[in-house]
């Protein structure tokens, strides 16, 4: 995984947008974005057990997706729960934003499990490469719960995570 500061270029959103800005671990956690390196299917099994992360639906998309579907996924949006993501295959870009409501980048390829804070604002697309597969993982199975920008500016899960942020806590 790598992350860095979204570059505005004009290009497509499946191009890098890669500013070279490079934001660390650290950086990421304070806004309560996780990243775990999974190397093995036993590894992945030991975190589900200690976490009691179930496997919810997994997504394949190719260049055969649905197009309208792909731009559905790059609007900005919050989601009401934690969002835990494993690739399994292939690499798409994950932008979120920090603090200063500035995009964050998120390479994603094969092994990267990565956990999305409730309330914190992200998109989605495929890379160039147009290939990638993933399953979600939640702690039960409470849907995910789309709402987005802006009408989320007035969710109280996303006022939760603005005043989480603003206060320093530890998510
Ligand atoms: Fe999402």
């Amino acid at each position: 995984m790598r992350a860095y500061y979204y570059l505005e270029d004009g290009t497509s959103k499946c191009l890098p947008h890669d500013s070279n800005d490079i934001v660390t671990s650290e950086s990421l956690i304070s806004i309560g974005f996780h990243h775990i390196s999974v190397f093995t299917k036993s590894q992945l099994e030991e975190l589900c057990f200690i976490h009691k992360y179930v496997p919810r639906e997994s997504i394949s998309i190719d260049s055969s997706f649905d197009k309208d579907q792909l731009d559905r996924f790059f609007k900005e949006h919050i989601h009401e729960n934690e969002e835990v993501r494993f690739i399994t295959a292939g690499e798409g870009y994950f932008d979120i934003r920090d603090a200063n409501d500035k995009w964050i980048r998120i390479h994603a390829t094969a092994g990267d499990l990565m956990i999305f804070p409730a309330g914190i604002y992200h998109r989605f697309t495929p890379t160039n490469l147009m290939y990638i597969e993933s399953t979600r993982f939640s702690k039960d199975y409470s849907e995910l719960g789309v709402v987005p920008r802006p009408i989320a500016s007035d969710n109280k899960v996303r006022k939760i995570y603005e005043s989480k942020i603003k206060n320093h806590v530890i998510f």
